[in-house]
C-alpha cells in the first residue's frame, strides 16, 4: 500500500510538472509582450558604447536600450556577438535588435530597420603624437586601421580610395587600437566619442585626435530585422525616453553633460 502510495504520488508529480512546463511553454509564446525578452546583438570592443566589465557588457546604450525597452515592455537578454554576426542574425531574424552604436544610413536601411537617431556621431582620425596629421588629406601615404565594415572604414576609403591596400580592416573596434599600439597602422578611424573615450583611457600610449571639415555628422539608431514591429513600439519608447528626463540622465552619466535632444528629434525627420 505505501509503495503504491508513493508511486501515485510520484506519477501525480510528473503530471503536474509536465502540466506547469506546458504552461510555460505557452506563456512565451502567446504571452503579452510584457514579459518577451528580446535577443539583442552586439560589439562590446566600442566603449563608451558597449564594452565588457568584469564579464558583463555595460556602456552607454546598454544602459539606453534597457530604459527603451522597459518603456516599451520588453526585458532585454544582450550577447556580445560580433559586428558581421550581429547584422547577420538581423538579417536572418535570429536576433530582435542589434545595438552597437550602429549608424543609420541609406544602404542599411535597405536590410534593416531602425528607430530614431538617439545619438550624433562623426569619424576621428586618432594617431600617435608626432605623426604628422593635420587634416584627413594627411592620412594619404600612411597606413589606416579600421573596424571592417564600418563607417570608419567607409571615411577612409573616401581619402585614400575604395580598394587601397593602405587600409587595414579589423573586426573588432579594439583590434584597431591594438594595430595602432603596435605600430601595425600609423592612424585609426572611428567614431569621435570611442576615439576621445580611448584616448582618455590610454594616458599613456601618448595619442592625438584630430577631425575634419569634410566628416558629416551621423546618427547611431537602434537596428531591427527588416519590417520587425519592434520600430514603432521603440520609437514611441525613445521619445517617451528623451522626453521624462531618463535620455538626459544615462547621457550625464556616460559623457558628463547635457545631451541635445532637439539635434535627435530634428534629424528623426
Ligand atoms: N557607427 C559606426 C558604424 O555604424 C561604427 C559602429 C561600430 N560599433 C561597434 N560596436 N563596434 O559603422
Amino acid at each position: 500500500m505505501k509503495l503504491l502510495n508513493s508511486k501515485i504520488v510520484f506519477i501525480m508529480m510528473i503530471g503536474f510538472v509536465l502540466v506547469l512546463a506546458a504552461c510555460g511553454k505557452q506563456n512565451s509564446n502567446n504571452g503579452s509582450s510584457k514579459d518577451k525578452v528580446l535577443n539583442v546583438g552586439t560589439e562590446a570592443t566600442f566603449a563608451p558604447f558597449e564594452y565588457q566589465q568584469k564579464g558583463k557588457i555595460v556602456g552607454f546604450d546598454v544602459d539606453l536600450l534597457n530604459a527603451v525597452a522597459k518603456q516599451a515592455g520588453y526585458k532585454i537578454s544582450i550577447k556580445n556577438t560580433g559586428w558581421d554576426a550581429m547584422l547577420a542574425g538581423l538579417q536572418n531574424k535570429e536576433l530582435d535588435v542589434g545595438m552597437a552604436g550602429i549608424t543609420i544610413n541609406d544602404e542599411r536601411k535597405k536590410s534593416y530597420d531602425f528607430s530614431n537617431p538617439y545619438f550624433e556621431s562623426k569619424s576621428m582620425i586618432v594617431f600617435k603624437k608626432g605623426t604628422n596629421i593635420k587634416t584627413a588629406k594627411d592620412l594619404i601615404g600612411k597606413k589606416v586601421g579600421v573596424q571592417n565594415g564600418t563607417t570608419g572604414q567607409f571615411t577612409a576609403e573616401s581619402i585614400l580610395g575604395k580598394n587601397s591596400n593602405k587600409i587595414s580592416k579589423y573586426e573588432t573596434s579594439a583590434l584597431c587600437f591594438t594595430a595602432l599600439k603596435s605600430g601595425d597602422v600609423d592612424a585609426v578611424v572611428t567614431d569621435n566619442a570611442v576615439a576621445l573615450q580611448y584616448v582618455k583611457n590610454n594616458p599613456n600610449s601618448n595619442l592625438e585626435t584630430v577631425t575634419d571639415k569634410s566628416f558629416k555628422s551621423e546618427y547611431y539608431g537602434i537596428a531591427f530585422p527588416k519590417n520587425s514591429d519592434l520600430k514603432a513600439k521603440f520609437d514611441k519608447a525613445l521619445t517617451k525616453v528623451m522626453d521624462n528626463g531618463e535620455y538626459a540622465k544615462i547621457y550625464k552619466k556616460w559623457f558628463n553633460k547635457q545631451p541635445d535632444v532637439d539635434v535627435l528629434k530634428n534629424a528623426a525627420k
